[in-house]
């Protein structure tokens, strides 16, 4: 079973997108029992709070099933629970390692390192533009995919 957390500021934009997507692509390859994954908050902004709207639209518009999402904090346990914690850009790094400390060697990266071009996922809440996430979001999930099956 591999454990995976995503993270971002909120946890009601990118984090849960990609716990969605991967959730659809890890179901498509029939791999459901193999993963657990999640996501949480650096900050608390949007405790207890759904989605937004934003990325509930785009989830429907790629036919991505989700569930009931309600964000949560990163706590310092889930440093012992998860694998990977994987964050949308550099500061979700800084601040999940400020909750969680250093992890284990590998366990804490970004999305789109797993890509050929790293780079930080922007932040719809501030951008608008959730299709831009989206296709980074997708992009970062399918790499990050076929590098945990490759390793396996
Ligand atoms: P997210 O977007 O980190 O992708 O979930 C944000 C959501 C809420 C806030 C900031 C970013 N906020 O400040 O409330």
């Amino acid at each position: 079973m591999i454990k995976i957390l995503f993270v971002c500021l909120g946890n009601i934009c990118r984090s849960p997108m990609a716990e969605f997507v991967l959730k659809q692509k890890v179901r498509e390859k029939g791999l459901t029992h193999e993963f657990y994954i999640e996501s949480a908050a650096t900050s608390s902004e949007e405790l207890g709070n759904p989605m937004h709207k934003g990325t509930i639209r785009k989830l429907e518009e790629e036919n991505i099933p989700y569930t009931d999402h309600r964000a949560r904090k990163l706590i310092p346990e889930d440093a012992e629970k998860f694998d990977l914690i994987i964050g949308m850009e550099e500061s979700n790094i800084r601040n999940s390692k400020k909750i969680i400390g250093e992890g284990k060697p590998n366990q804490i990266k970004r999305l789109l390192d797993f890509s050929k071009h790293p780079k930080d996922i922007a932040d719809p809440w501030y951008t608008g533009d959730f299709n831009q996430t989206y296709i980074d979001i997708e992009e970062g999930c399918e790499c990050l995919l076929k590098y945990l099956l490759t390793k396996k």
